[in-house]
């Protein structure tokens, strides 16, 4: 027996119609931003993340899927979406007209240790705006991922808020920082050790408790910024407020990449992210581009669902419409068959028996299926050319002329 490997999991068909709910809550919020989807491929050169995410984060050095291909290049299957999304954007020319606004929905893969919410491979929802240094930018990136999340069904998911400066701004913070873990050096983890030395901020995300409680005793970043990122900061929390988006702020959040300056945000269901994003602007210069400002967010679809199900937010399930029942001689199946394809024609949802059940099996199938009617067909209706439609919910039965089949189903659908 082979199982499914640690850390993943099937999309069963019964749990289908919750990814769909997320993936069409995510086209429609995009679509009333106007952002196109992109997709890129699932693995890319591993270089390409090497340079992006960061050579000391833990996605880079502990989680990475990496392999050689058989023409020796070593390729790594994507941890993340915005690395590839970058990548097209420089290699496509897709500069040429700003902003740019792209989405996606893709499958990733981190090597991490199984556990609630976190997972091998797992789904995102990403946005990515091109082209604007303006504070306008972020906050329509965080609006995007506001009303995508109340689509959803969310309205009290917690806005997490911080900026984590520029270039300028980091290298002094960094010093300080340096110069804090050095005299904690003795009682942190052996990773924050090597942290400290190659880039101290990613200390702040360690997932070690002891670690984490130390830090809080940790220098600021939002004491060391420059006049130009405490002012754009300023202007993105002006900007949510007029739109009425609430958040906190959080010194605390530095995020686990390392391509991210200035705003930096999540949406958190307790201690989880659903949805984590902020602003690059040297990506893409990083990456061989001109420079290139750029705010994008990530919500995992797994996480939404697990939390979706602890709030009650439902999924609408959309029920099957008409199954049509058959029995006696062959004729009756022949016309089922005819029958199902002249509604599914008229996009109605219908289907007949292929197992050559029983017409209790076939009543039974339809019910556990969540049919609205079944339609029977037998001898005496093949005769008569009038079926009997019975409505599931009640039992109530209608009739349904052979000849105007979908009509009058679609007549008996519209009623009450
Ligand atoms: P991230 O915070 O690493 O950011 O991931 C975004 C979201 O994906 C998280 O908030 C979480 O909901 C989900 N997620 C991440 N890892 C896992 C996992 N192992 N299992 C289940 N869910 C997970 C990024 O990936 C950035 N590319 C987001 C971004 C786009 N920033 C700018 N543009």
């Amino acid at each position: 027996m082979i199982n499914v490997p640690k850390g993943t999991k099937d999309m069963l068909p019964s749990q289908s119609h919750k990814w769909h709910a997320i993936e069409s809550a995510a086209k429609k919020t995009a679509a009333l931003y106007n952002a196109k989807q992109i997709r890129t491929p699932v693995f890319e050169s591993a270089d390409l993340f090497l340079r992006s995410i960061g050579d000391s984060t833990d996605i880079v050095n502990k989680e990475m899927y990496v392999f050689e291909d058989k023409g020796g290049r070593r390729m790594a299957l994507r941890p993340e979406g915005t690395a590839g999304v970058m990548r097209s954007f420089i290699e496509n020319n897709l500069g040429e007209s700003l902003p740019l606004k792209v989405f996606y929905i893709e499958s990733l893969y981190r090597y991490e240790q199984p556990q609630a919410g976190r997972y091998r491979e797992h789904h995102q929802f990403g946005a990515e705006f091109f082209g604007s240094e303006l504070a306008c930018f972020d906050v329509e990136v965080i609006s995007m991922a506001h009303d995508f999340l109340r689509e959803v069904g969310f309205n009290d998911l917690v806005l997490h808020l911080n900026t984590i400066g520029c270039g300028k701004c980091r290298a002094r913070y960094n010093a300080a920082l340096r110069e804090f873990l050095s005299g904690v050096s003795e009682k942190v983890c052996g990773d924050c050790k090597r942290r400290a030395v190659t880039n101290p901020l990613r200390a702040l995300d360690c997932k070690v408790p002891s670690c984490r409680e130390l830090y809080k005793a940790a220098p600021k970043l939002g004491d060391y910024l420059c006049d130009d990122c405490r002012a754009h900061h300023s202007a993105v929390m002006n900007g949510l407020d007029a739109c009425a988006i609430k958040y906190t702020e959080d010194d605390n959040l530095v995020r686990g990449l390392d391509y991210y300056t200035r705003t930096v945000f999540e949406f958190c269901d307790g201690d989880l992210a659903v949805l984590g994003g902020g602003r690059y602007d040297g990506l893409c210069e990083q990456l061989g581009g001109k420079h290139m400002p750029c705010v994008g967010f990530g919500s995992g679809i797994e996480r939404l669902i697990a939390a979706a199900e602890t709030r009650g937010v439902g999924f609408c399930e959309n029920k099957p419409q008409v199954f049509i029942a058959s029995l006696g001689c062959e004729g009756a199946k022949d016309k089922a068959a005819a029958i199902v394809r002249e509604l599914r024609a008229d996009g109605i949802s219908a289907e007949y028996d292929l197992m050559g059940k029983s017409l209790k099996a076939q009543f039974k199938y339809a019910d556990r299926q969540g049919y609205l009617y079944v339609l029977t067909i037998g001898d005496s209706e093949m005769e008569s050319g009038v079926y009997t439609a019975k409505r599931m919910a009640d039992g109530q039965t209608f009739d349904v002329r052979d000849g105007t089949v979908a009509k009058d189903v679609r007549r008996i659908l519209c009623q009450k």
